[in-house]
């Protein structure tokens, strides 16, 4: 099984700040609840932009910082639960805006929060067989399309962004695992022509799926893979709590520095958010050659994942 390098990433996110303060003037919050219960201290949120502008400019930083002709993109896909459209998909209008070659499969894919890891499992594999060399795998969420903004117990823990990842075959590992349970109650958004197309969750239900789903995740990997967190340069886990990350590394003591957490800027930006995670590594530098680094993901389904590459 052929695995991928990442040969450049990308980021978008609005202009408009919420910080914590900025909701406890409207909403019985605080500050104090917000970063203790979750670790975030803001999140962003689209005004003018939306799920495919900002998509298609963390495409574009993508493929200008790796300087390559966008037309040896072969895939292209889209992560994502809050598109502009039902259909046309956001991949397709991307091809579009930045003026690619016609011949590219882009698609979108809703697999909620796992979604970048499903796609960039999906875009690994259809590489193999494209007549071209790279593919892009974006993760872009518009969440505040679908939030309550009464309901104080969801709308402080989710943000909007995107971030992109070019990638392109290479002889090096990757494995992939997922899980599905197929629940509706724990956390569910309707689908067009519904009254009412909010987020709706049981944050304490899905707190505990999300640790054994993310230790289960990590666990299976590494046994599958014959190797242990000592072997890992990251373990990057779905930004969607800080408490969550805290209490999953709690099992691994001494490789407190490999779970990369970025969730105080940004909230949770679902599909986004391991992509933002990746690309902020890259901006430092910190993603090198031959580097180990394992990603796990969880969301609404329930579902959940973790891909093993080798950088
Ligand atoms: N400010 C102040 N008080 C609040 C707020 C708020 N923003 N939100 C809830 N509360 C109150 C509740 O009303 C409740 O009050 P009560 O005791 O008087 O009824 C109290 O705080 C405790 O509420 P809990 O829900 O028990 O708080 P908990 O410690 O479980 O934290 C949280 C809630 C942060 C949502 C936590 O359960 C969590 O993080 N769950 C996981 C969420 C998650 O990961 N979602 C993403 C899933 S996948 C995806 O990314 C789409």
């Amino acid at each position: 099984m052929k695995g991928i390098k990442i040969v450049s990433t990308g980021r978008c996110l609005p202009e408009r700040y919420i910080s914590n303060d900025d909701f406890s003037k409207v909403l019985d919050t605080n500050d104090e609840w917000i970063r203790s219960r979750t670790g975030i201290k803001g999140r962003y949120k689209c005004q003018d932009e939306t799920c495919l502008s900002m998509a298609t400019t963390a495409a574009k930083k993508a493929i200008d910082k790796a300087g390559i002709d966008k037309n040896e993109i072969g895939v292209l896909l889209v992560a994502t639960q809050t598109p502009d459209y039902i259909f046309p998909s956001t991949a397709s209008l991307i091809q579009k805006n930045l003026g690619m070659d016609e011949e590219v499969m882009a698609f979108d894919i809703s697999a909620a929060c796992t979604g970048f890891l499903m796609a960039l499992g999906t875009a690994r594999g259809l590489l193999e067989t494209s007549a071209k060399k790279y593919a892009l795998v974006i993760g872009s969420e518009e969440l505040s399309r679908i939030l309550d903004y009464e309901d104080r117990s969801t709308c402080v823990l989710f943000g909007d962004g995107a971030g992109a990842v070019l990638i392109e075959n290479s002889n090096k590992e990757f494995y992939q695992k997922a899980w599905s349970r197929g629940n509706v109650s724990a956390l569910n958004c309707l689908g067009p022509g519904y009254d009412n197309i909010k987020l709706s969750m049981k944050g304490n239900e899905v707190f505990k799926f999300a640790v054994t789903a993310l230790e289960q995740g990590i666990q299976e990997i590494m046994t599958q893979k014959k190797i242990t967190m000592e072997d890992l340069d990251y373990c990057i886990c779905h930004q969607a709590n800080e408490r969550i990350i805290r209490h999953v590394m709690k099992k691994y003591p001494g490789h407190e520095d490999k779970f990369y957490m970025n969730i105080e800027k940004y909230g949770n930006t679902s599909a986004a958010s391991i992509p933002i995670v990746l690309d902020e590594l890259n901006e430092m530098g910190k993603l090198r050659e031959g580097m180990k680094i394992l990603c796990v993901a969880f969301g609404a389904g329930l579902i959940w994942t973790g891909v093993y590459l080798e950088l």
